[in-house]
């Protein structure tokens, strides 16, 4: 079989792509469901169809394209990732897994390789949590980690409720009939930039994922008492924003004290109420990102951020509310999936490293219902969340070889 992967083609599309933004370029900016979201998924469904793939959309509008296997009852091979993009994002998170997906089956119909497994390429919605607060929304419905009526309850930042949501942009359906049973894939394999700088600092073109740390995220809401800046003296007072900012400085605290490079603790939103420079913080809301390779020391973190929070509120005569949005399992790689990955690398000589995906990916819960793996490819000083987030076309169509690859070592 020769695979051949048309690495301009793939530039250009991974362009294009980034071109559907709500943000400046490079920036991009890509929230699920918005009509730059739909665009976009419209285009991509365009690009699949001409390659002669079947398109399916489930209720949450996770998106499966399909290339019809001669066995088309057997279960699938998945690849994909996804293109929801957060603000001020950069083009090729998510995207390469989904963009270099397309390409690897068009390689693949190309040399005139015929799977038996039929090959689905999945384009998940809202990996990323910005508009719902919870991350891999589509392959948590799908895998039934997040059952129907949770999802019901979701909320955007405006108050718009999920159902309403996705039934104005347009996908219909009862999200019952999201979830996936546990035969409908035979394997998944997620191709994804690394979003560290490990594979760059060693030189090495690609990365065998052996887990997928744990991720886990609180909403907290601090309540104190407003006033005029002037008029109440600062012994009186009960600034939610101070009490906040002590939480943050904790968050960060209790990431450093379990003395494990695998922890981190991250405060990315910070809403304070009502933001007048003249007016004392009556309310802050702030959101937290807590990860571990290991489940109990992260959850041991979670929970000494929750008591930091019962500290600083009685210290400092406010309220501290604290909700987990999402506490999830880290995940371990599928040996079929790897040995397949790593078979690929060695056909086409190319060196690899095993390594733990400190990202979430659609792949941590896809490992739920079916074999799962993935390959990273080595980013530009290891950048990603921002818009200078770089791959070369040389290394995207490295990774998207080995998917080729391994692709057709599972479906064939
Ligand atoms: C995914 O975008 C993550 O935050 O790991
Ligand atoms: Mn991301
Ligand atoms: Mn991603």
């Amino acid at each position: 079989m020769k695979l051949k992967i048309d690495a301009a083609r793939l530039t250009s599309e991974i362009d294009t792509l980034a071109a559907f933004s709500d943000a400046e370029a490079p920036a991009v900016t890509r929230i699920v469901f918005s009509p730059t979201d739909m665009k976009a998924r419209s285009w991509l469904k365009g690009r699949c169809v001409e390659s002669g793939l079947a398109v399916r959309e489930d209720a949450i509008g996770n998106t499966f394209l399909r290339w019809v296997g001669s066995d088309a009852a057997a279960p699938a091979v998945g690849t994909g990732s996804h293109i929801d993009a957060i603000p001020n994002a950069g083009k090729y998170d998510g995207v390469v897994g989904v963009l270099g997906g397309l390409e690897a089956i068009r390689a693949l119909q190309h040399s005139g390789f015929r799977p038996r497994h039929s090959m689905e390429l999945v384009v998940f919605t809202a990996e990323e949590p910005t508009r719902f607060g919870i991350g891999c929304l589509g392959s948590r419905m799908l895998s039934g980690a997040l059952p129907p009526d949770a999802a019901r309850k979701l909320r955007d930042n405006e108050g718009a409720a999920l159902d309403e949501v996705r039934q104005k942009a347009g996908i219909p359906g009862e999200l019952e009939s999201v979830r996936l049973s546990r035969d409908y894939y035979k394997a998944f394999v997620e191709l994804h930039i690394e979003q560290g700088p490990l594979l760059e600092r060693q030189c090495l073109p690609l990365g065998i994922v052996s887990s997928i740390a744990a991720p886990a995220s609180l909403r907290m809401a601090v309540e104190g008492s407003g006033g005029h800046a002037g008029a109440v003296l600062m012994s009186e007072r009960q600034d939610a924003l101070c009490a906040a900012a002590e939480l943050v400085l904790a968050v960060e605290n209790a990431a450093h004290a379990t003395k494990a490079a695998d922890t981190v603790a991250t405060v990315g939103v910070c809403d304070v109420f009502p933001g007048a420079v003249n007016s004392i913080p009556s309310r802050v809301r702030v959101s937290l990102d807590i990860r571990d390779t290991d489940l109990e020391r992260r959850n041991a973190v979670v929970d000494e951020i929750e008591e930091a929070g019962r500290r600083i509120a009685a210290k400092r005569r406010v309220s501290i509310a604290s909700e987990v949005v999402n506490a999830d399992a880290p995940a371990n790689c599928s040996k079929l999936v790897i040995e397949a990955l790593s078979q690929a690398c060695d056909t086409h000589n190319l060196k690899h490293i095993s390594m733990v995906s400190r990202a979430y990916h659609d792949s941590l819960f896809m490992s739920h219902i079916a074999p799962t793996g993935m390959v990273f490819i080595p980013c530009r000083n290891g950048y990603s969340h921002r818009p200078d987030e770089y791959a070369s076309p040389e290394d995207i169509a490295r990774g998207t070889l080995v998917l080729a690859e391994t692709l057709a070592t599972l479906a064939g």
